[in-house]
């Protein structure tokens, strides 16, 4: 396998001014409420994971928990305390100056939870800014920020201010700003939980999209599980700092590690996530005439299955037929495993 662009090994991050001598007497075995008796707070505790190339990993948990101070973290706006973070294999934290610079005007790209945009730049002028950091002539680097100003929809406001603009029009003009110089490495700090939901929706569809094309390593925070499970390659839940449980959406919902997970997936629409190699039998026998493909989502298939007497065949992509899925196993996933209070 190649190299994790970004390699994350006991990263600790507490505030306060003991912090330090605090994590080094802890032994890394932190404690928050110790921690905060004595006027340290824990902003991210002992998380080591790793994130290839092309992925997206969607950080996920209640407010406070440390998803923005991890992310924080990683792209360098605040030192972590301990532990170490490495970015296509470079130690961050033995970067100079010079280097941090170039490392995040040219690979790395953010788009921040407050929207962070110039007051006294045009929409077309902030999206434009980066570029002409970078040394992208004028011209040039007007014409890109206005495709991008098509790209999220504000085409006719490009030379509003921000202050003449609606919170989910800033945070579009923030996403612009951070396509428009193509990172390879892409932070996200909920961009899109000011927009209202049919624009969602479509920010979302639009971002899968490029994804698709463009195959960034994401790492992407969001509040909303829903948009967690159509994002996610993998999902990160943290709680009091601590990464609970990173693993694929499927896994998540169906093998949680904790109580505190069980609650986020609880809700869920099982037969939205999974998939029907996520719950299919090794058996072969006794089929029926009906084929599906192992990389289906369930709901997409699960009427047509339910209709079935016999056992459905389940396929692969040569067609070649590798297990099979019973109608009832269908009705399980749907209806078992959720609140049993109705
Ligand atoms: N600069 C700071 N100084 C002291 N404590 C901080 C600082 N920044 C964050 N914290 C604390 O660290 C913890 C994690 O905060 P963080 O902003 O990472 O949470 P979050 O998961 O991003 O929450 P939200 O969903 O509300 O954005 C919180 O308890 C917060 O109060
Ligand atoms: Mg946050």
């Amino acid at each position: 396998m190649s190299e994790p662009v970004i390699k994350c090994e006991n990263v600790y991050k507490i505030f306060g001014t003991n912090a330090q001598k605090m994590l080094q007497e802890s032994n890394g075995n932190v404690d928050a409420k110790t921690f905060q008796e004595n006027g340290c707070i824990v902003g991210v505790n002992n998380a080591s994971f790793e994130v290839s190339k092309g992925e997206m990993l969607v950080v996920m948990g209640l407010s406070g928990s440390g998803k923005s101070t991890l992310l924080r973290c990683i792209s360098r706006l605040t030192d972590a305390t301990g532990g170490k973070i490495f970015i296509e294999g470079q130690d961050l934290l033995q970067l100079n100056n010079k280097d941090l610079i170039d490392l995040r005007r040219n690979k790395m790209g953010m788009v921040f939870q407050s929207f962070a945009l110039l007051p006294h730049k045009t929409v077309v002028e902030n999206i434009a800014f980066p570029l002409q950091i970078k040394g992208v002539k004028t011209e040039d680097s007007i014409s890109k920020a206005m495709d991008m100003v098509k790209l999220v929809g504000l085409d006719g406001r490009e030379n509003y201010f921000p202050r003449e603009l609606s919170g989910g029009q800033q945070q579009r003009v923030g996403i612009a700003r951070s396509l428009a110089v193509e990172p390879d490495i892409w932070f996200l700090d909920e961009p899109f939980s000011a927009l209202d939901p049919l624009i969602r929706k479509e920010m979302q569809d639009e971002f899968l999209r490029l994804q698709d094309k463009l195959q960034k390593t994401i790492m992407f925070i969001t509040h909303d599980f829903d948009e967690a499970l159509k994002l996610a390659d993998r999902i990160a839940i943290m709680k009091d700092g601590i990464i609970e449980q990173l693993d694929t959406p499927a896994n998540i919902v169906l093998n949680p590690a904790t109580e505190y997970v069980r609650k986020f997936t609880e809700e869920v629409p099982r037969e939205k996530v999974l998939l029907i190699k996520d719950v299919m039998e090794m058996s072969k026998n006794n089929l029926g005439d009906l084929k599906v493909s192992k990389d289906e989502i369930i709901e997409n298939v699960a009427e047509k299955i339910l209709t079935q007497e016999k056992p459905v065949a389940v396929i692969d992509k040569n067609n070649e037929i590798i297990g099979s899925i019973n109608p009832i196993k269908i009705i399980n996933t749907v209806f078992g495993g959720r609140k049993k209070n109705n």
